[in-house]
């Protein structure tokens, strides 16, 4: 059974597997042969990144962002990586634009499986578990109907669309889910 636990290098072999299966960390910036050369290179230096966020990141637009607290979750099953759950502990003003308090995303070969629905509410379940939250932002691109789905799923309600702050013209829907 699947499951959402902390990452650890017994998962990292099928991480990078995934990486190479066009799983990308970061849904604005694509992986490229470049990127993921990097994170074999020094796995254990990727690793302790997801472990021990540095408190800054290089944005969307190349400029450096102070970087919120965050945590970063993996959905596995066994030893086999199938996504993560990204949780933003507070938001900043960039965050309340695009991007909310949790991300996720699954392994092309994991898709459609239902692994993103049940590793959001297993995400849900652990920010109830470990922060004060009462409500959560999740923001989706109006074209992500598989997203909008998962939200949906999960209890979340449409409040507004907002222009898109890193990709010019496209738009980014909000949706609030209580806890
Ligand atoms: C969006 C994403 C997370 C969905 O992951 P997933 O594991 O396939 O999602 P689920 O299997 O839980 O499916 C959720 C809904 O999507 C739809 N869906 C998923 N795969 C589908 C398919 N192959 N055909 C039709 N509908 C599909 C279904 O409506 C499903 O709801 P249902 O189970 O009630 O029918 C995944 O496609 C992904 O990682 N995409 C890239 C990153 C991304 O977009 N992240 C979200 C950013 S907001």
């Amino acid at each position: 059974m699947a499951e959402l636990v902390v990452p650890h290098v017994r998962y990292m072999a099928s991480f990078l597997e995934a990486l190479h299966e066009g799983y990308s960390r970061d849904n604005l910036r694509p992986e490229t042969p470049k990127s993921i050369a990097e994170v074999e290179a020094d796995p254990l230096a990727f690793l302790d990144s997801q472990l021990n966020p540095p408190d800054t990141f290089v944005q969307p637009d190349g400029s450096l962002g102070q970087a919120m607290p965050w945590t970063a979750l993996w959905w596995v099953e066994n030893y086999r990586f199938l996504g993560t759950v990204h949780v933003r502990h507070e938001l900043n003003e960039s965050l309340s634009r695009v991007g909310g308090h949790v991300g996720y995303a699954m392994r092309p070969s994991a898709r459609g499986q239902g692994h993103a629905s049940a590793a959001l509410a297993a995400g849900l379940d652990w920010i109830r578990a470990n922060l004060p939250l009462k409500r959560v932002l999740l923001t989706v691109n109006p074209s992500n109907s598989h997203s909008i789905r998962v939200i949906q799923k999960n209890g979340g309600v449409h409040t507004q669309t907002v222009p898109h702050i890193w990709r010019p013209g496209e738009e980014a829907m909000h949706f609030w889910i209580e806890l």
